[in-house]
């Protein structure tokens, strides 16, 4: 076992953990964070997607060991003063979450790529977001109950309210 220590959803952490464990596993046993999916376990369907550092990864394949040192969040950092992130809000009005199994990794992927723009290099204002843009910032997220329409429109529309 070899101890860690990291920024978990804003707040310094340090735990025990087992070499080969992935940062997954460790976030849903040693946390009780429950919130981030296990899919495929393969890195294919994005289910438990968290932000490393700000940029979205799989956390199911992410060795846990390489997290000692970094900024971690997951989707239960977005509403813990009890509000829904923008994000959430937007999902929920636009009926983007069905199921919700794909949810909190959807919205992950979502967040980090509007925190990151208009770093984005393509567009210079949300109006000149693409859809094409946002479907390769959700690539790596699959759904099989919305057929992705509602969830674009969702991160459109908190695209267009923070312009
Ligand atoms: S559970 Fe990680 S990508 Fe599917
Ligand atoms: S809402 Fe069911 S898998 Fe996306």
């Amino acid at each position: 076992m070899t101890k860690i220590s990291f920024i978990l959803n804003g707040d310094r952490v340090e735990t025990w953990v087992k070499e080969h464990e992935m940062l997954l596993e460790v976030l849903r046993s040693n946390f009780n964070l429950k919130g981030t999916r296990e899919g495929c376990g393969m890195g294919e369907c994005g289910a438990c997607t968290v932000l490393v550092d700000g940029k979205s990864i799989n956390s199911c394949l992410f060795p846990i060991l390489e997290i000692d040192g970094k900024i971690v969040e997951t989707i239960e950092a977005l509403n813990d003063k009890g509000e829904f992130h923008p994000l959430q809000q937007s999902f929920l009005d636009h009926g983007a979450s069905q199921c919700g199994f794909c949810t909190p990794g959807m919205i992950m992927s979502a967040k980090a790529f509007i925190d990151d723009y208009p770093a984005t290099p393509e567009s210079a204002t949300p109006e000149e977001v693409t859809e094409a843009e946002i479907k390769q910032a959700l690539a790596g997220n699959l759904c099989r109950c919305t057929g992705y329409f509602q969830i674009i429109e969702a991160v459109k529309a908190v695209l267009k309210e923070q312009a």
